[in-house]
Formats: C-alpha cells, structure tokens, sequence
C-alpha cells in the first residue's frame, strides 16, 4: 500500500481531531494532534514561568522537553519531556494561551521540524492549523474543516460541561472567534484554507458522515 499523508486544518471547534482520530483509527495510519504540541509546550513553559512572549525561552524551552505521543489502551497520550500532559492540556487557562505561544516563529520551526518528522514514519493524519499549506504541502490529501460559529460553540460547550466546566455559552462564542482572530492574523503561518484542500462544512453533518466522505477521498488515494 502507498504511504500517503492526510492533512486536516481549520478553525477552532470544528471538529478536527475527532474525525482525525476516527479517520486514523480506520486506516491504520498515525494521527498526529498539532495542536497538543502546542498546548504541551505552553502547560510546560507556565509551569516553568517562562514569559509567553519571551521566544527564545519558550524555543529553549521545547528543545530541552521533546514531545511526544504514545499509544495507551487505544487512547493516544501526550508527553512533554517525562510528564504526561493529556489531560492537563485541555484547561481553558492553555486554551486562553496558546495562540500567544504558537504565533513565535522559532517555537514553529522547531514544532513543524518535529511534525515533519513523525510524519515520515508512515501513513498518517494530522490536524491543525497549517498542515496543508506549511507543514505537509505535499500531503496527498488535504482538508478543510469548518463548521459555523454557533455550531462549534455549541460543540465545544457540550464538551466542557460534560468535563465539569460551569461556562457559558455565549463566552465560548467570544473565546473561539478571538483564538481564530489570532491564528488567522498571526504572521508566520497563519490559519488558511490551502488552494487545494477540500472544504468541508461540518455544521449539518454527523461525525460519522464527515468521516466517511474523508475516508472514501483517502481511498482514492492510496
Ligand atoms: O487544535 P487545538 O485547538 O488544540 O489547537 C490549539 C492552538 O494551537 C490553536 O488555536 C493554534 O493557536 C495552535 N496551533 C497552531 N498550529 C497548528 C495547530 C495548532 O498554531 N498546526
């Protein structure tokens, strides 16, 4: 079977790693979570003071804690250095952060080195922002993933309340349209549909029907 690479990218709440996953899981490829690499870098850099805006810390930072992932009973966990951080990445204190720590150029270079290298282990999937146009400009398949605002914000609110969080609605509103603000506006790499990716708007679909159609475009490819 050829190895090919599927890129899935698009704004937050759309989502991405949850059909990445399923679409993974299908094939058998890897899936690679960007946007945990992120979040694992800015967790670490809080729990070390480092100014968020100070790069060279943050770049020095990364380097002295590689990340990586590792397969435990079928759920994909995330390590910074010797600390597992899956869970402790998802706080609405690292959601709040880390477009602050991904807009630094050398924090990216270092980050899409990284991605490019777990990528040539194999097949895979990876989601996030700039796969398509930066990271895998080549990748045999590309994808963009959107859905409307009030459609993500009601995702994400169900995900957080069923996770504890006491949060409003109209708050989650607010706090995805200004991360995609600074994703969209950030100067090295910043958030955008690649020329050839596929848009896909999720809003009216189910999980299940978004992955089919990414699985059938895969097919064709492989
Ligand atoms: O996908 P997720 O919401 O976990 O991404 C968290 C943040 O990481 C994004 O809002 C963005 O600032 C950053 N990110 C990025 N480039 C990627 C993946 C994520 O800048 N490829």
């Amino acid at each position: 079977m050829k190895k090919i690479s599927i890129a899935i990218d698009g704004p937050a709440g759309a989502g991405k790693s949850t059909v990445a996953k399923k679409v993974a899981n299908e094939l058998g490829f890897l899936y690679i979570d960007t946007g945990a690499m992120y979040r694992a870098l800015t967790l670490k850099a809080i729990n070390e003071n480092i100014d968020l805006h100070d790069e060279d810390q943050l770049n020095k930072c990364l380097l002295r804690n590689p990340i990586q992932f590792e397969i435990d009973q079928h759920i994909q966990r995330v390590k910074i250095g010797t600390t597992d951080v899956t869970e402790a990445i998802r706080t609405p204190e690292i959601t709040k952060q880390v477009s602050l720590v991904a807009s630094h150029a050398k924090v990216r270079e270092t980050m899409v080195e990284l991605q490019r290298r777990l990528a040539k282990e194999g097949s895979v999937v990876m989601d996030g922002r700039d796969i398509g146009t930066n990271v895998l400009p080549n990748a045999e398949l590309k994808i963009f993933l959107t859905a409307s605002i009030e459609e993500r914000a009601h995702r994400r609110y169900l995900e957080m309340t069923k996770n504890g969080y006491e949060i409003k609605l109209e708050q989650i509103v607010e706090e995805i349209e200004l991360r995609d603000k600074k994703d969209q506006e950030r100067t090295v790499a910043p958030l955008k549909q690649a020329k050839d990716a596929i848009l896909i708007d999720t809003s009216q679909l189910s999980i299940e029907q978004v992955v089919d159609v990414i699985l059938s475009l895969a097919r064709e490819r492989m």
